[in-house]
């Protein structure tokens, strides 16, 4: 699940220091012989609960060495991960901490251990790690550094709210489909205005909700 950290971005923004990533296993702090982390739910049900006691344990042993990072659950009840949070989530020094169960649950008394509680969308994934790796993501490419171009994260805050204009590479014609002749024209007053213009366009027909009023990202 965790592959990706060494890979792309996230591996070269490792290697270079500028970021650190250290995942954890909750298993060596499971009960008993089997270092359970889970059990059946009181009340019964179908499913597995996280139990409270290796969470807390391994919360313990990371924060003696780690202090003061932000404990985050990652669970589908959780706050909807969006850009501003993104955002928001960069500036926090030291750090982050992220943890992920399985998707049934944990256990009610997990939720005071924490600080806040971050889902990445209303679908289901039967655990929480891969959630952890978008916030992962989407957080370290604020990071100053990670990115190559940070030209691209200054248009990314100031095209907020809006989706992307339509982008053309060559070929000038692919398949019977022209760049549109604006773009060919070297006119970069009016490349802006159009690309302002399809942006708009695009976003109100594809989504409306980020047009309503809302705060910015
Ligand atoms: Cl944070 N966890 C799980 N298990 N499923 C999710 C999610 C998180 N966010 C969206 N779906």
């Amino acid at each position: 699940m965790f592959t990706a950290l060494d890979a792309g971005l996230l591996g070269r923004a490792r290697k270079q220091g500028l970021i650190e990533i250290h995942p954890h296993d909750l298993r060596p702090h499971g009960l008993g012989n089997h270092r359970q982390v889970d059990d059946t739910p009181y009340g019964g049900g179908s499913g597995m609960v996280m139990r409270p006691e290796p969470i807390a344990a391994a919360l313990e042993a990371v924060t003696a060495a780690a202090p003061g990072l932000t404990r985050i659950l990652m669970t589908p009840q959780g706050e909807l991960l969006d850009q501003a949070t993104v955002r928001e989530l960069a500036t926090l020094r030291p750090g982050l901490l992220l943890i992920a169960g399985r998707y049934e649950g944990f256990d009610e008394r997990v939720r005071a251990m924490v600080d806040r509680e971050l889902s990445i969308g209303d679908y289901v994934l039967s655990g929480g790690e891969l959630a952890a790796m978008v916030v992962i993501e989407a957080v370290a490419r604020l990071v100053p550094g990670v990115l190559g171009n940070p030209e691209s994260l200054a248009e990314e805050s100031f095209a907020a709210n809006t989706l992307e204009y339509p982008q053309y590479t060559r070929p000038e014609e692919f398949q019977g489909m022209r760049v549109p002749e604006i773009l060919l024209s070297g006119d970069h007053g009016k490349i802006k205005r159009w690309r302002e213009t399809e942006s708009r366009k695009r976003t109100a027909r594809r989504r409306p909700d980020l047009t309503a009023d809302r705060r910015p990202t």
